[in-house]
């Protein structure tokens, strides 16, 4: 792997960010709004393999205390290769002075759980479209 870390949004295809998105089966918008997203996000990283995008992910925070992690993705063919910690790592550095939340896909929690995340016990969500997230099993 000729693997090549980048921590903005330059020259980021928003077509491939929600191609990939849908392809792991995680929520994705318009291209426009994941850019919006990611451009607006405190932390980003994107990570490439030969200049080709393999995986990315994100973080939001006020900059000084919280901070919450979202679309961590890495592409079938890359996954379970440690790309994943990368990116996570990565993103944990630019907020290692906040407390930091996130909700896993279901089945991911223990990727989490290694990179020293705790299930919460009291997490309230109020989601666009709550009966779907029932459905998918991330609330009661
Ligand atoms: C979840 C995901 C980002 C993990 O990326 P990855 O590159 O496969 O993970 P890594 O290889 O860096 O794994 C790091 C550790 O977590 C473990 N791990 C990874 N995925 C796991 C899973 N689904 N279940 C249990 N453990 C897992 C690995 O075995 C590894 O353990 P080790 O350090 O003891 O060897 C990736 O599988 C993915 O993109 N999945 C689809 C999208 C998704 O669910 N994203 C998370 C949204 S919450």
């Amino acid at each position: 792997m000729d693997l090549r870390i980048q921590e903005n949004c330059e020259n980021i295809d928003w077509n491939i960010i929600r191609d990939y998105l849908k392809l792991v089966g995680m929520g994705y918008h318009k291209p426009e709004l994941h850019q919006k997203a990611f451009l607006n996000s405190f932390s980003v990283v994107f990570i490439f393999d030969h200049e080709r995008l393999i995986g990315f992910g994100r973080a939001i925070s006020d900059g000084a205390y919280q901070a919450a992690i979202y679309d961590v993705v890495v592409i079938p063919e890359y996954q379970k290769q440690g790309i994943g910690r990368l990116i996570t790592e990565r993103i944990l550095q630019r907020i290692s002075n906040c407390n930091i939340m996130l909700y896993a896909n279901l089945g991911r929690e223990e990727f989490y759980a290694k990179l020293g995340f705790r299930l919460m016990k009291t997490a309230m969500a109020k989601y666009l479209r709550p009966e779907i997230m029932k459905e998918k099993g991330f609330i009661q």
